[in-house]
């Protein structure tokens, strides 16, 4: 009975385990981020273009952005000048992966 109790509660732990590797991460050899694409195809290429580079209505390279992640999220959240804030439009989990997603235009 314990050991059954025991090896319940193991794999849990290790559903809430591989859960938590499902998270983005982009240190390591992610597939295709579909989200983050979506998200930047219908939010974000009005003003950056497709490949990011596009300078419409004052936005800056995102290819030549020196930001991190951090402050690419923030952006996103509370936007900048004539860039829109996300943060009533998007989901935190949107925001992260279309601010990762930004990372891999070329
Ligand atoms: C309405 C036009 C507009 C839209 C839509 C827009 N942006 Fe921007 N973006 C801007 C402008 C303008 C700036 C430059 C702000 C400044 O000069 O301070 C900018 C700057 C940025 C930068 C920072 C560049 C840097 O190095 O400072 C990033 C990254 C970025 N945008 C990502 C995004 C993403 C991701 C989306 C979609 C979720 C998005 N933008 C949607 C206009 C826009």
């Amino acid at each position: 009975m314990k050991f059954k109790a025991i090896f319940c509660l193991f794999l849990l732990s290790f559903i809430c385990y591989a859960c938590g590797s499902d998270e983005i991460n982009h240190k390591s050899d992610q597939p295709r981020n579909i989200l983050g694409e979506k998200v930047f195809k219908r939010n974000c290429i009005a003003c950056h273009g497709l490949d990011g580079k596009a300078k419409t209505n004052g936005a800056l390279d995102i290819t030549e952005s020196q930001l991190s992640m951090e402050e690419r999220i923030l952006l996103i959240k509370n936007g900048r000048k004539t860039m829109t804030p996300f943060k009533n439009m998007l989901s935190e989990k949107e925001m992260k992966a279309v601010a990762e997603f930004t990372f891999t235009l070329k």
